[in-house]
């Protein structure tokens, strides 16, 4: 891809959009509008709170990411949503019990304010959970229409020059990649014969893709990861990025295991279990979603260990994940790992890992990066999968046949290289040579 000429700036107001009203999209809510409003810090956003080194260490040029790249600024923001419950965003905040009472009043007449449209919504997807609020239609076509309306509703309504999607829904089922979802119009085609391969949150996908709005995927869902839609965001303009953010256990893990490869130590196995009671927790009771879900978090130790180059240190790794849903945690859950690692000579040694987390408090400062890292992408005239975005996922989408990096530092890396090669700026390979020439 050719670095960006020039990138727009980020003028009138940028419209966020997010399919799922509930722990994850209320908390980013609120926490927007508490920020903009002086009363909470935005601890855990890079866009906000991090800075980016520019030239020599002796050079001293450390600015602000937001001052660096032309960001949307969070006074500009506007939002809406869908759910299947009618709930507005300050009740499904208050039944979330994520943030505190006082918290929550600070902001419950903004929070109120956003009434969730109605939902795409498919049983056969998310078996746990039902609610009242969902369109009908004839076909699943018909559905995503019905989307690309509420779209351009509310980029009228909200008077936003520019629209985020961001799916924070449920997790639903694991789904193959098929033929269906090969091509733009076998998508539509299976989308007008209700193909049970096509979930709602793909109709959401291509609702936005198709209206040029850029769409990020916070769950473990196929959704956006399908060359169909790949297609179309080449097509459209569009940036795309997923899959499933990555907060507790997983980030935990991208933390901990470049450590253990860098120097050479063994691990024979990991074992790591959560308990959590909030909704996200009772839809992973169902096999379907958990098979999803599973699949996202177990990927993580192969790419980042490479058994297959470190056989004697990795070959015989048991990597084992459990979520187990336990009503009293609600949105703290707790996971805990078990990590036998091994080091000179084969001699073994554990780490207990026990980490009481909040995961929506973890996730929400991840929505606020990719909606405005997104908005900037198209702005920059980036399309399609956005790959310097996968220090923010479990499951990182990459080009066909391309591994992903979960290295955390890796991520890390290559999303500040991404923002300094935007504007023009050199790349910062830690070489170091010259400071002892
Ligand atoms: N740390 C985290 O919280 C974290 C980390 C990684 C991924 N995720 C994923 O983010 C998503 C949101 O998590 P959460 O804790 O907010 O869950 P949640 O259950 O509180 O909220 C999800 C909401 O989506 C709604 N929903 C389900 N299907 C829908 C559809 N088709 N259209 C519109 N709304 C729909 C549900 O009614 C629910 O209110 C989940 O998929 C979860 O797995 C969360």
């Amino acid at each position: 891809m050719e670095k960006p000429s020039k990138i727009a700036p980020a003028k009138g107001k940028l419209g966020v959009l997010l399919p799922g009203l509930g722990a994850v999209s209320t908390t980013f809510m609120a926490g927007v509008e508490l920020v903009r409003r002086g009363k909470a810090q935005p601890v855990g956003s890079l866009t906000q709170m991090g800075t980016i080194r520019l030239g020599k260490r002796t050079d001293a040029r450390s600015p602000l990411i937001k001052k660096f790249v032309p960001l949307a600024e969070l006074k500009d923001i506007a939002f809406a949503g869908w759910d299947i419950f009618k709930d507005n965003a300050y009740q499904s905040a208050a039944n979330a019990g994520v943030l505190n009472p006082q918290d929550l009043e600070k902001v419950k007449p903004f929070l109120s304010t956003i009434k969730p449209m109605k939902a795409a919504f498919d049983r056969d997807f998310v078996k746990l959970i039902d609610g009242p609020n969902i369109k009908k239609g004839k076909n699943k076509y018909e559905l995503a229409l019905q989307i690309k309306e509420d779209i351009a509703n509310f980029r009228k309504t909200s008077r936003a020059s520019r629209l985020v999607t961001c799916w924070c829904g449920s997790t639903e089922s694991f789904v193959k990649p098929e033929d269906v979802h090969s091509t733009p119009e076998k998508l539509v085609e299976a989308m007008k014969s209700n193909h049970p391969a096509i979930a709602p949150s793909m109709l959401y996908a291509w609702a936005s893709v198709t209206s040029g709005v850029p769409f990020a995927n916070g769950a473990p869902n196929l959704t956006v990861d399908i060359p169909a839609i790949q297609k179309l965001a080449h097509d459209h303009g569009v940036p795309i990025c997923g899959k499933d953010f990555k907060t507790g256990q997983t980030l935990m893990k991208t933390i901990l295991a470049p450590g253990f490869k860098a120097r050479m130590l063994g691990l024979d196995g990991w074992f790591s279990t959560n308990i959590l009671g909030n909704r996200d927790g009772e839809v992973l009771e169902d096999p379907g979603s958990f098979k999803t879900k599973e699949e996202s978090k177990l990927s993580v130790l192969e790419y980042i260990l490479q058994p297959q180059l470190y056989p004697q240190l990795y070959g015989k790794m048991h990597h084992k994940v459990r979520i187990n849903y336990y009503p009293p945690r609600g949105d703290n859950k707790e996971g805990w790992d078990n990590i036998d690692i091994f080091g000179w000579l084969g001699y073994p040694m554990q780490i207990k890992v026990d980490f009481l987390c909040r995961d929506s408090i973890l996730a929400a400062p991840i929505v606020l990066d990719l909606v405005l890292f997104m908005d900037l992408a198209q702005r920059a005239g980036m399309r399609g999968i956005q790959e310097w975005l996968s220090f923010y996922f479990k499951s990182p989408m990459t080009a066909p046949g391309l591994y992903p990096e979960h290295d955390l530092f890796i991520q890390s890396m290559k999303l500040k290289n991404t923002l300094r090669w935007m504007m023009g700026e050199d790349l910062i390979t830690h070489l170091g040579q010259e400071y002892y020439d």
